[in-house]
């Protein structure tokens, strides 16, 4: 786990896009997977911008994959998942919607979802790098605490803690759904390269804990202890918590420049 510490939410952004556009670079038709929250905006907004200024590389040959995505919205919902990743990244990326895929929460597809999901990412060869956040919980996509490590995609139920932290997106946290769709564990460790960004001190605990703490499925994010290459990104507060913070922040510094992250 590389763990690298930065001074804000915003240089975070600009390595997580030098990340995903040399990932692009190297393969036009890389297998992107995306993920949802407050967190990757940032981020997002800093590759919309690259490609705006024509410094991005064509997204014309690249497959999408969503996380998670909430079951029970009406179909186009402005808060599906799949509707927040066009508004948010693959439109503003001249990414079309045939290029982006998302587990399919409509109720006639539900059972076997999970398991039809897993086959279209196994057919587009996997992926190659993928966008997660973490819950205040420790959660990794929607797999909240008690998630097996070896989870693979399916319907979850979503904690009271996790419908009220995305009751901002919804007039009130009775419209969050209670159900979702989400990759499991499992899923996301067969992604080639983990690409994890918290910020703020509301995540500070949850990441010291997936981190540092024990590898547990109380704290489903410490999962990624077990990947081979995972690239954690923080600001100051997210960071704040880590007792390792000074070794991190040396072993960056002193990161031999044709390494890469
Ligand atoms: P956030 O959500 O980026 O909105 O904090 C992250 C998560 O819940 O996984």
């Amino acid at each position: 786990m590389e763990v690298v510490p930065l001074a804000s939410a915003a240089e975070t952004a600009v390595v997580a896009a030098d990340i995903v556009e040399a990932v692009v670079r190297r393969k036009p038709a890389a297998v992107l997977g995306l993920a949802t929250g407050s967190t990757p905006l940032p981020a997002y907004r800093e590759l919309i911008r690259r490609r705006a200024a024509g410094t991005g590389p064509s997204y014309a040959a690249v497959t999408c994959f969503n996380l998670d995505e909430y079951v029970g919205l009406p179909a186009g919902h402005e808060q599906s998942y799949r509707a927040t990743i066009a508004r948010e990244l693959t439109d503003g990326l001249g990414i079309s919607p045939d290029q982006v895929n998302g587990p399919d929460p409509s109720p006639d597809g539900l059972p076997g979802a999970g398991e039809r999901y897993e086959a279209l990412i196994a057919q587009a060869g996997g992926i190659d790098v993928q966008f997660l956040g973490i819950g205040a919980d420790g959660h990794l996509a929607f797999n909240e605490p008690g998630s097996s490590l070896a989870s693979r995609t399916r319907i979850k139920t979503l904690t009271t803690q996790t419908r009220k932290d995305n009751a901002r997106f919804f007039s009130s946290v009775d419209e969050v759904p209670n159900h979702v769709l989400t990759q499991g564990l499992g899923t996301i460790l067969e992604a080639r390269h983990l690409l994890l960004i918290a910020s703020g001190e509301g995540k500070a605990a949850a990441v010291a804990t997936a981190v540092e703490g024990p590898v547990s499925a109380s704290c489903p994010a410490s999962v990624l202890q077990l990947h081979p290459h995972v690239t954690v990104l923080l600001d100051q507060a997210a960071a704040a918590r880590l007792d390792r913070l000074a070794y991190y922040s040396e072993v960056y510094a002193a990161k031999p420049a044709w390494q890469g992250l």
